[in-house]
């Protein structure tokens, strides 16, 4: 792991600072015939103004569903059932469609794993950017075109002007992807959510994109939320860590300690299986079992059939999200203490 940058991500994370998205308690359930599957159950997570959030896990554990939820994009039979969703100040968790239109794309924006779902094949690319600029600003179309074939540049696309005419399957994956960068950065917004962006891309691109994805937010000030199951990348550019399991923050931390003090067994599991740099594969855990079904979680903790470390009490009891150091939370009896940060 690189240390220096590692020091440098910690570094950069400084606590009290303003909040510009504030998820807090959130429960997003699923009503099935089978019975009520708790996708996310009690998430809360921080993002201070221009930071990196890492928020990792295995598949199937609720990082998209978390996303969703605060994009107001959860459909049935998925509904927030608790919490709140805070974006500079301003409750958004059950506002109007209209009203979130407003805001999504505009202050909030998502891109998505495989950016040939997010494209219209139909359109040229130039012409969808240009119409996500002109759903939330009145500028000309000529102006909008600009600013599009600036962001385009911006985004590394080689022959921005050329490249405004060409449709999505004309482009290489890593392309559409930067275009997908482009279109969520061109509205300049507070955060970004990036769910999985370079799972789909080879190693090479990988590197490449997220560190674009690094520099327009330095650049800009937005903030990302970056959802990965892969820990060499939030080593790589995150400045603070959420790890999930099972519709919980199972341990949350700046990067920095989560890799030289991690804590809890999960993320020690995680850590554990980082791949090699030039490595790329779909299963990158070997941590012993499966992920439980979310309809038949055990009683106590929810990773318990799978902990090395488990004790009795760790199958009939459910632990806290119990604060071990500063900004330093881990879900583990091992480090009980009386202060918790559930439901803050
Ligand atoms: N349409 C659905 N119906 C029922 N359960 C769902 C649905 N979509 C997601 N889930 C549940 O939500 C859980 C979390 O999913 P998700 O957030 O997509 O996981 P991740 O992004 O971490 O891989 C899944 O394990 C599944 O149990
Ligand atoms: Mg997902």
């Amino acid at each position: 792991m690189n240390e220096q940058l590692l020091q440098a991500n910690s570094n950069a994370h400084e606590a009290n600072t303003e909040l510009v998205l504030d998820i807090r308690n959130l429960k997003s359930h699923f009503f099935t015939a089978k019975g009520v599957v708790p996708a996310v159950d009690g998430v809360s997570i921080q993002v201070p103004p221009g930071k990196i959030i890492g928020i990792v896990g295995e598949s199937g554990c609720g990082k998209s569903m978390t996303a969703m939820s605060v994009m107001g994009l959860l459909r049935y039979p998925g509904k927030i059932v608790g919490g709140s969703i805070i974006l500079s100040g301003k409750e958004i968790t059950h506002i109007r469609p209209k009203e979130l239109a407003k805001i999504r794309g505009n202050e909030i924006s998502m891109i998505f794993q495989e950016p040939m779902t997010s494209l219209n094949p139909v359109y040229p690319i130039g012409h969808q950017v240009r119409e996500a600029i002109l759903l939330h600003q009145k500028i000309s179309k000529e102006e909008a075109k600009n600013r599009v074939i600036d962001i385009f540049r911006a985004v590394g696309i080689p022959e921005p002007q050329k490249r405004y005419y060409s449709f999505p399957h004309q482009l290489s994956g890593g392309l559409r992807q930067r275009v997908m960068i482009g279109m969520a950065m061109v509205c300049r917004p507070k955060v970004m959510i990036a769910d999985e962006p370079t799972t789909a891309l080879d190693v090479t691109i990988e590197a490449q994109i997220l560190r674009l994805m690094k520099k327009l937010c330095e650049e800009q000030g937005t903030s990302i939320i970056l959802i990965t199951h892969n820990m060499g990348v939030v080593a790589e550019i995150c400045d603070y860590v959420y790890v999930m399991y099972a519709g919980k923050v199972m341990e949350q931390a700046e990067t920095f300690t989560l890799f030289e003090k991690n804590s809890h067994p999960y993320t020690q599991g995680l850590l554990k299986s980082i791949p090699k740099l030039d490595e790329k594969t779909d299963r990158l855990y070997t941590i012993d079992g499966v992920v439980p079904n979310l309809l038949h979680l055990p009683e106590g903790c929810s990773f318990c059939t799978r902990c090395s470390q488990a004790q009795k009490r760790c199958f009939s009891e459910k632990p806290y999200l119990y604060e071990t150091g500063q900004n330093h939370g881990v879900r583990c009896f091992q480090y009980e203490s009386g202060v918790h940060l559930d439901g803050k």
